[in-house]
């Protein structure tokens, strides 16, 4: 019956993939400079669970028959962690990443080459291993590290000069890229240092794309004026679906679900417009019932903790103070001070849960001071104190 999306399938096929026509067309429009010798670079913002992804992966299959397109999930950065986790993890993931495109290109293949371009570099063979048949060299000094990012840097340059005969340029799409904040190395000398590789690239696109709240640091030193890539990157904000696309998506795709007119709105209201929960929540709807605004809201009640298991998995894996500070802006944003004030400490001793807090995108900070990043969590620890007389810590 159910025929919407899960809410964690982001790799839809045309059938359920819906909208964004302007969107594509729009970063469409940029992404084809790559074919005449620019280098577009996207930052592709939006909150969570607004189709960043979904929208890349489509992308992806559509740009795929021209182009070599790198898609790469930094979150998978840590599997190459040693101690630290240094620009070198980013290495051999956006390697790794690059390799696998090529893998599954059907439009080239280079498989070969990739040695041929290990020795112009002068990187001794028996110093490669391979990993799934990919070739990755064993770093061992210093000056092996430099020479991989370096390497690694330019490959797709390498490639597209290579190719260029059978496609019109390379994409690279970086998903999840606010997962730099976790770097344990100066972020902003790094993508000045991405910034100065890109600027000297040409036939290469790029987006970034990930969680981050609009007033996040990390947008600033991209995007912002004084950032590495200020004023030549295009900073674009996907939306969430606004009233009508959402009414229209669920009679198209879900007609077994019989909303009134105040049924609807109420859902809207419950969603957000946003994605992940249009599709969990009406998934989780009965079929061919009356849904007006009442059951609805007893509805949402329901589903609320299948809607948030996300949240709540990260909710209690906070400690103590991190989860007081959350539930401290339950009913309204506050200062810095007025947090430390309802927690009975000095403002200095939360510098560092509101900063861990931040990089998780539970909250965010504005001019009205620090409040909790997504309303249906919020909701969430609201029902639970009212219905339990204390929040589920
Ligand atoms: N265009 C779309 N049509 C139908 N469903 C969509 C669309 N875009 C997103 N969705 C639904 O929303 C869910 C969340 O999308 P996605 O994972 O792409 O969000 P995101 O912005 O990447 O979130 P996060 O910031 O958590 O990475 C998808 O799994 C899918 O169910
Ligand atoms: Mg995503």
């Amino acid at each position: 019956m159910a025929s919407l999306p899960l809410g964690n399938d982001n790799d839809l096929d045309d059938t359920q993939f819906y909208n964004r026509v302007e969107e594509i067309s729009f970063i469409c429009d940029n992404l084809e400079l790559t074919k005449k010798g620019s280098t577009p670079t996207i930052l592709l913002t939006g909150i969570r669970g607004v189709g960043k992804t979904a929208l890349m992966k489509k992308l992806k299959k559509d740009f795929q028959n021209d182009y070599l397109v790198v898609y790469m999930d930094l979150s998978a950065m840590d599997k190459f962690k040693k101690n630290e986790l240094t620009r070198f993890s980013f290495m051999k993931l956006f390697y790794e990443s690059i390799i696998k495109a090529l893998r599954h290109s059907n439009i080239i293949t280079i498989d070969t080459q990739i040695l041929k371009y290990f020795k112009t570099r002068n990187f001794k063979l028996d110093k490669l291993k391979s990993v799934d048949k990919i070739p990755i060299p064993i770093l061992k000094s210093e000056e092996d590290y430099a020479k991989f990012t370096t390497f690694v840097m330019d490959l797709p340059q390498q490639i597209y000069d290579d190719c260029k005969d059978h496609i019109d340029g390379v994409l690279i799409f970086m998903d999840e890229f606010q997962m730099l904040k976790q770097l344990d190395e100066d972020v902003n000398g790094f993508l000045w240092y991405i910034r100065s590789v890109i600027q000297s690239q040409k036939h290469i696109g790029y987006i970034f794309s990930g969680s981050m709240s609009v007033k996040d640091e990390l947008i600033a030193d991209i995007a912002g004026q004084k950032g590495a890539f200020g004023g030549r990157i295009l900073n674009y904000e996907l939306k969430t679906f606004p009233f009508n696309t959402t009414e229209n998506y669920l009679k198209e795709k879900a007609n077994y679900l019989k909303f009134t007119d105040d049924g609807i709105e109420r859902f809207y209201k419950c969603t957000n417009g946003i994605p992940y929960y249009v599709n969990s929540f009406a998934r989780l709807l009965p079929p061919n019932e009356e849904l007006n605004e009442k059951k609805i809201i007893s509805e949402f009640k329901k589903a609320l903790p299948y809607l948030l298991i996300h949240l709540t998995n990260e909710w209690y894996k906070l400690n103590n103070q991190e989860q007081r500070i959350i539930t401290a802006l339950v009913e309204k944003p506050l200062k810095r001070i007025e947090i430390a004030n309802k927690l009975g400490v000095t403002s200095g001793a939360i510098g560092a849960s509101l900063k861990s807090l931040q990089n998780k995108t539970l909250i965010e900070l504005d001019k009205d001071g620090y409040m909790i990043y997504d309303s249906i969590f919020k909701a969430w620890l609201k029902k639970e104190y009212e219905e339990k007389g204390n929040y589920p810590y």
